[in-house]
């Protein structure tokens, strides 16, 4: 017998501003005795799409699953349980994910005790539910983005009864707390202070699968900050979909800017965040970007676009001369800061004028990095029912002027630093020369220098940089 629970159907824009109003459960993890001992004598893998929330959301996944005791096994395809965390937020990545089922369906021919399981955000669509039920049948457990928690549970069902499971809350989410991790890495972590989004960009799934938005209690974000401290890490990147509402829905007055300011107090090294939404980015933030040592000068503000028309259909709520107010605010603040961006073309009748709007506002920001996209239709959001003129190879060439543009100032922004000592953060080995380390300087630049000394890793050293590459830095330790 299988399992569904409501399954989460979209919101009408009426619904999401009234689910601003629901009230925030915080809750705690909780393992029952029962199910302690589910994956005992099993290994897992988790494979990974998407954004840096799903990222974090895979190291609580891992944390649970090797705590109701699953080893993680090093090669995916032979481990006893698989899960597929997903992404739908444009359609090739959700068919990236439908092309690794495809492969595990293969695995699962040799190996009939290997178990599937889907979670993350296509779950959370229901078209892409019923694909799954429909064509993918050898899955064998899909939960959605607010049931993580239940994980040792419906592993247990999907273990007794041999069969599917399926649970997708349509809960807008709750905040859940101490649940166990394992962080991938020893010396940089993933810290959410807020999960969800209210922001109902036009294009953007992302508030249907992810639910309303939740700050986190300051409190809590700040002794999990100092609890890496305490185990020796470096730099934390404050996660959330647009981290400058934090605190909005809790109206205490209490703000990101605040909150950047208690955490630099915390004694970890470097502080990120992302991502930032141009409209909610205010001053206290940008003072305290200059006035905190340890926020790193460097930030990701997503434009989408650089037309003033195009921003308004895509809900985005500020205007190119606001945007660029806030850039000419930043460095004049944070100077040498580096800007990266977000940036979508081919936006339903896009016309080539409103693009090279976006192409100017390249030129006039010098963004030191782009993650460039081509619209992409999302079922459900106001965008996918917009008429499109814009035939798919027009926005292919605009893609590809686009991403001329934005190489060149990549590279450029990687040459400024030629003859400077930079600080490095040594992540590992570069992956391409064993010869050489690699990690990132405070202007999130990747380094490489040659050395072999493996203690480095995980330490900042100084690095005087000798050559610029478009993606990269060649440099030379100055210290150790
Ligand atoms: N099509 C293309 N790009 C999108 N993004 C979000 N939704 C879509 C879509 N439907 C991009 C935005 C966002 C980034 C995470 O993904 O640029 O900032
Ligand atoms: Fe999507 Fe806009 Fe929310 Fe970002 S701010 S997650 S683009 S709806």
């Amino acid at each position: 017998m299988s399992k569904k629970k409501m399954k989460l159907s979209m919101p009408s824009l009426k619904d999401a501003r009234s689910r601003k109003f629901e009230s925030t459960e915080v809750i705690s993890y909780h393992l029952d005795g029962k199910f302690s001992h589910v994956g005992e004598n099993k290994t897992y893998y988790v494979f990974t799409y998407g954004c840096q929330g799903n990222e974090a959301d895979s190291e609580v996944i891992s944390g649970i699953l090797e705590g109701v005791g699953y080893k993680r096994s090093v090669d995916p395809y032979k481990a006893d349980l698989v899960i597929l965390n997903t992404c739908a937020i444009r359609e090739n990545a959700e068919n990236r994910i439908w092309g690794v089922l495809g492969n595990l369906k293969g695995v699962k021919r040799d190996n009939p005790e290997l178990r599937i399981g889907i979670c993350g955000c296509m779950p959370q669509e229901e078209n892409a539910t019923e694909k799954l039920l429909t064509s993918y049948p050898f899955v064998d457990l899909i939960f959605g983005t607010h049931n993580i928690q239940s994980l040792p549970r419906l592993l247990f069902e999907m273990y007794q009864k041999q069969s599917k499971v399926i649970e997708v809350l349509s809960t807008q989410g709750n905040i859940l707390e101490d649940a166990p991790k394992h962080r991938e890495s020893k010396h940089k972590a993933w810290v959410n202070i807020m999960f969800g989004c209210d922001e109902f960009c036009t294009y953007c799934i992302v508030p249907y699968t992810r639910g309303k938005e939740r700050s986190r209690d300051k409190d809590e974000i700040i002794k999990e900050v100092e609890d890496l401290v305490a185990k020796g890490y470096k730099e934390v990147t404050l996660l959330g979909q647009n981290v400058n509402s934090y605190g909005n829905d809790k109206h205490d007055g209490y703000t990101f800017g605040d909150l950047l300011y208690d955490l630099d107090k915390t004694g970890i090294e470097r502080i990120r965040y992302t991502t930032s939404h141009p409209k909610d980015l205010d001053e206290k933030t940008i003072q305290a970007m200059h006035d905190c040592k340890h926020v790193m000068p460097q930030l990701h503000l997503p434009v989408q676009s650089g037309d003033n028309e195009v921003l308004k259909k895509m809900n985005r709520k500020y205007t190119v001369e606001e945007y660029l107010a806030k850039v000419k605010r930043l460095k004049e603040m944070v100077p040498g800061i580096s800007l990266t961006t977000d940036i979508i073309v081919g936006f339903p009748n896009e016309t080539e004028e409103q693009f090279k709007h976006t192409l100017d506002l390249v030129n006039a920001v010098e963004f030191e990095g782009a993650y460039t996209f081509i619209y992409s239709p999302r079922e459900g959001t106001p965008a996918a029912r917009m008429e499109d003129s814009v035939p798919f190879e027009e926005k292919k060439e605009r893609l590809e002027r686009l991403n001329e543009r934005v190489d060149y100032f990549y590279r450029k922004g990687n040459e400024r630093f030629v003859g400077e000592t930079v600080k490095v953060l040594v992540d590992s080995v570069s992956k391409n020369n064993p010869d050489n380390l690699c990690g990132y300087s405070e202007h999130l630049k990747l380094v490489h220098f040659p050395s072999h000394n493996l203690a480095l890793i995980g330490t900042i050293v100084e690095v005087k940089i000798t050559e610029a590459k478009t993606w990269f830095q060649m440099g030379e330790l100055v210290s150790e």
